[in-house]
């Protein structure tokens, strides 16, 4: 029986997965690495701890699913996106890569949206230059670091640098480049505008694939060291949004995809380039081959939840541990007993700031309508509620460019709350399914690894046969249009607030 291989290589550790040809999990493991702040704001890697972890998840998998590496007939790889690895001519690692959620190009990321011009940006790359993204990392060792950026011969993204060391291969594909800023989406090629304009070497880009295509094989060196076969397909691969979006199997439009996680992420599949002329949403060229997709990034989601349980939900904590059921269950009955709109209660769920769609470092959270008879069960259904209604900004930005939507698949930890769902639901006016598997990234590296192989004809083929919801929530029509009400109100709190942000950032 053949079997595909996920490499998920994310900000905490790798993840690796193994399915077989119907698309049933048989068997995943994780090894984890540190991540470095060298000062605040300031996310760091070591390339090299990657490829270990690579390497020890995937002899944990064999050994425990007692499959031999000879059986693996593809590999398919996925990370964490946006990072800068350099590397020089000898392809050795200059200096530590920098993350995605490095906050140090502040500086670059606003030069590039004046020099260049939003207009510009956003209908090449599709997206705004943001803090996290590529390209002002390279702008940033341009000037902080000159003799590091005279080295680079080639720049990758992180999973691709886990690819060099399996193929001895410099590839990108076009879902990972397409959070470079350096990206032309539309053409699905680099873009030569863009990076004469930052006057950046050309020849420092990788070569670009379509995420199914074979980046290379498994070198004599690489299949030594991790147990697979020398000569396995490695394929291109995509990020960790984009890889989420096929094991999801929101690769067209109709299906909308809601993560959450720490963070929420609310993605869609398109037929047709398409961007928010403000760069409010993302649009990426998607996984799979001739399309994209759009997405909008809610920074605390599930973080939400999270806080309040930690610093509120003591006695929640306290009965977890005597009863054995969850404190976020516990939270979430008391939710459970008030009505949809948490009588008059209205949570901003912007604790770490937002991304979109307001795109402000400033923004915080908010409970708004706080009364005398307003308690616990009140506070937790309203940030159940207020993360929907974040979460739907994204989805009415994507409606506006004319992308319509029959269901919703959620995926991430908070899709376990069956209360959650409902609220989804009912806020969104869709119906609301939980998938057969909810692996995300690594599931979708898998399916892309067996589409190279040509397990399957097309991306497409593939979801169709191997990806299953499973339950499904029904909106139910009478929230629905309580929750109407509350959102349009929700929508007029930000814009009131947003001077008062920045004055308390200041002050703070
Ligand atoms: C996508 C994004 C994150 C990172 C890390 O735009 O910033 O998903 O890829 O997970």
């Amino acid at each position: 029986m053949p079997y595909y291989l996920g490499v998920d290589v994310g900000t905490t550790g790798v993840k690796a997965l193994l399915v077989d040809e119907e698309g049933r999990v048989v068997s995943s493991a994780t090894s984890e690495y540190p991540l470095y702040t060298p000062r605040v704001g300031w996310t760091e890697q070591n390339p090299e701890d990657w490829w270990r972890a690579t390497k020890e998840a995937i002899k944990i998998l064999l050994k425990t699913a007692r499959i031999k590496g000879e059986d693996v007939e593809g590999v398919g790889l996925t990370g964490q996106m946006h990072g800068l690895v350099t590397l020089d001519r000898e392809f050795n690692v200059i200096r530590p890569a920098i993350l995605w959620n490095d906050q140090r190009t502040g500086e670059e990321a606003e030069y590039m949206n004046s020099k260049l011009g939003i207009e510009m940006l956003v209908s090449i790359t599709g997206n705004i230059a943001h803090t996290g993204f590529t390209a002002p990392k390279l702008l940033w060792v341009r000037r902080h670091e000159p003799e590091n950026f005279s080295r680079i011969y080639k720049f990758v993204l992180p999973k691709d640098y886990v690819g060099f060391r399996f193929t001895g291969d410099i590839v990108t594909d076009v879902n990972d480049a397409s959070g470079t800023s350096l990206f032309n989406v539309r053409e699905r090629q680099w873009a030569e505008e863009i990076i004469d304009a930052l006057d950046l070497p050309f020849d420092i880009m990788p070569d670009v694939l379509e995420s199914p295509e074979v980046r290379g094989e498994i070198s004599a060196a690489a299949a030594e060291e991790t147990g697979l076969r020398k000569g396995t397909s490695v394929v291109a691969g995509a990020g960790d949004q984009g890889a989420a979006g096929v094991g999801a199997g929101a690769i067209e439009e109709g299906v909308l995809s809601v993560n959450i996680g720490t963070s929420g992420v609310v993605f869609a599949g398109i037929s047709e380039f398409r961007y928010d002329s403000l760069g409010r949403l993302h649009a990426f060229c998607h996984a799979v081959p001739g399309a994209w997709h759009l997405m909008g990034v809610m920074l605390s989601a599930g973080g939400s939840l999270r806080w309040f349980r930690d610093n509120l939900g003591h006695l929640e904590k306290v009965a977890a541990s005597l009863t054995g059921v969850g404190a976020y269950d516990l939270l979430c009955k008391e939710a459970e007993r008030v009505p949809p709109g948490a009588e008059g209660l209205l949570f901003l769920p912007y604790l770490a700031g937002e991304r979109t769609p307001h795109a402000d470092p400033h923004a915080r959270g908010v409970f708004f309508g706080l009364s005398l008879k307003h308690g616990k069960g009140h506070m937790v259904r309203a940030v159940l509620e207020g993360v929907c209604y974040g979460l739907r900004d994204s989805l009415e930005l994507m409606k506006s460019l004319g992308v319509e939507f029959r269901e919703v698949r959620v995926l991430g930890g908070g899709a376990r709350s069956l209360l959650w769902r409902q609220i989804l639901a009912d806020v969104f006016g869709l119906n609301v399914y939980t998938m057969e598997v909810d692996e995300g990234s690594s599931f979708g590296a898998a399916i892309l690894a067996s589409v190279g192989v040509g397990a399957y004809s097309s991306v497409g083929d593939a979801v169709y046969r191997i990806v299953r919801t499973r339950d499904a929530v029904k909106f139910n029509e009478t929230n629905h249009r309580v929750y109407e009400k509350y959102y349009r109100l929700y929508r007029e709190l930000y814009p009131l607030l947003r001077n008062a942000y920045k004055k308390l950032s200041e002050i703070v």
